[in-house]
């Protein structure tokens, strides 16, 4: 069967960002900067983002338009290109892997998205009630009650599938070329409203001034241990922010054409989604300072101090609900990407049509976060360990089982077919690659990513 392809170059970069601009960027990214100590975070995710997201991001979509089909059979067809034969078990476990990771990542981000539609909806009310329907207790209500919360991550799953259904070029991609200015508009229009708020001048010091410290650089010298911690969560960051770690990349690289230049792109995809993370930090951090609030409050940052400081601003209701549509349009695209990793999957190997995979998908993810929220609400004693399902899955899929996808991806890529993936990069390409970035290339797959996902996965081991 003929393989779909994206519409257009701008089509692909959109949806591919779409995928990567999400939660990580807009709810995770603040507070990450809030509790690594400012600026130094900062520079430490950009140095990881263009130093080795970039190259590792480029090396999978080429790893994904050389095979041209899904995730289990990619890495034997690659192979072939390459004159040699590997065994199926490196399909078979790169697809389990990446299917296991779809499956328990949705069912945890679902819960989020869920709360942010939840928050849409109340600040709308607010909005033209006038009445402020959100308070200090909001969060601790919404996040206690099972069938609330399932309710709104139902309704994001029926969203999403909707979408799905309708395919990647008239589904997806449509819908990003919609969604993602419509974001990056939004975005922009928020952080100038920052930024003119008497006091916005400390957050933006704290954004963009690195604190050397924080950085290991103290008056005693030079702290290994705090700049390696520093160093692992960032990179730790860049991977999930750039959609690592579950087939995703690879499969949307699947859809794209010889014609594309890739690397133009994926500089695109790079930069939009570094851009709208700072563009973040320059909305939260800068809010939450001038009400003398602390930023590295962790994940209810967003859904209770955030709320708070919108409360006492003048306009504040008409922030409050465009920031909750647009941590819910990043979200959205973001889940949808995760949904064509496994719909594209199933499609293939249980020869099914694209409306049963949805909905086998979506049956599935429906249970799994059920179950997820029995265990988070206490409706259910299900434990992982000490933790609930919501946080051991988190912890589970974002420290261990994606960088492991990451790992095995990196290691057939730099040793089995790093001389393929670097040809396809060319293909498309207006210039020639010079031969440093060959070199590079294949040192990054094969030494440099590895080395480094082998340490953050040991090092999360111990900690
Ligand atoms: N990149 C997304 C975010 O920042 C998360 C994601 C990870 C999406 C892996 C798809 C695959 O929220």
């Amino acid at each position: 069967m003929k393989r779909i392809h994206w519409g257009s170059k701008l089509g692909f970069i959109l949806a591919t960002a779409g995928s990567a601009i999400g939660l990580g960027n807009i709810w995770r990214f603040p507070y990450l900067v809030g509790s690594n100590g400012g600026g130094c975070f900062l520079l430490m995710y950009f140095l990881c983002a263009i130093g080795l997201g970039y190259f590792l991001l480029l090396g999978k979509l080429a790893f994904g338009r050389a095979a041209q089909t899904n995730i289990v059979d990619g890495f034997a067809v690659v192979a072939q290109k390459n004159n040699k034969t590997v065994s199926p078990l490196w399909g078979w476990i790169g697809g389990a892997l990446a299917m296991l990771n779809v499956l328990l990542v949705s069912g945890v981000y679902v819960v989020v998205i869920g709360w942010t539609l939840a928050y849409v909806i109340l600040g709308g009310h607010c909005l033209f009630s006038g009445v402020n329907l959100i308070h200090s207790q909001t969060f601790s209500q919404l996040t206690s009650s099972f069938g609330m919360q399932l309710f709104w991550g139902i309704l994001c799953i029926v969203i999403t599938s909707a979408v799905l259904i309708r395919g990647v070029k008239k589904g997806i991609e449509r819908l990003s070329f919609i969604l993602m200015p419509f974001l990056f508009v939004l975005l922009l229009f928020m952080a100038l409203w920052i930024f003119f708020l008497p006091g916005s001048e400390r957050g933006l010091t704290f954004l963009f001034v690195p604190n050397w410290e924080a950085m290991g650089f103290t008056t005693n010298g030079f702290d290994v241990g705090v700049f390696a911690d520093l160093f692992l969560t960032a990179m730790g960051q860049a991977f999930y922010s750039l959609s690592m770690g579950m087939g995703v990349v690879f499969i949307y690289g699947s859809y794209l054409s010889d014609k594309t230049d890739l690397k133009s792109a994926t500089k695109w995809i790079v930069g939009l989604d570094t851009f709208v993370a700072i563009m973040a930090g320059m909305i939260v951090l800068p809010a939450v300072f001038a009400f003398g609030l602390t930023p590295a409050e962790g994940p209810s940052l967003s859904f209770v101090s955030l709320p708070m400081v919108f409360s006492q601003m003048s306009g504040g209701s008409v922030l409050m609900l465009m920031f909750f549509i647009l941590l819910f349009v990043a979200a959205l695209t973001s889940l949808m990407s995760i949904y064509e990793g496994g719909v594209s999957l199933m499609m293939d190997k249980l020869k099914i049509s694209r409306v049963k995979a949805v909905l086998g998908l979506a049956g599935a993810n429906i249970v799994i976060t059920g179950i997820i929220l029995a265990s988070f609400t206490k409706k259910m004693n299900l434990m992982m360990g000490k933790q609930d399902l919501f946080s051991a899955l988190d912890a589970l899929t974002g420290k261990y089982t994606m960088l492991l996808f990451v790992l095995f991806a990196t290691l057939f890529m730099g040793w089995v077919v790093s001389t393929d993936i670097i040809r396809n990069i060319s293909q498309g390409a207006i210039k020639q690659q010079s031969k440093f970035f060959k070199r590079y290339m294949r040192f990054t797959l094969r030494f440099i990513a590895p080395a480094i996902l082998l340490v953050l996965f040991v090092s999360t081991l111990f900690k």
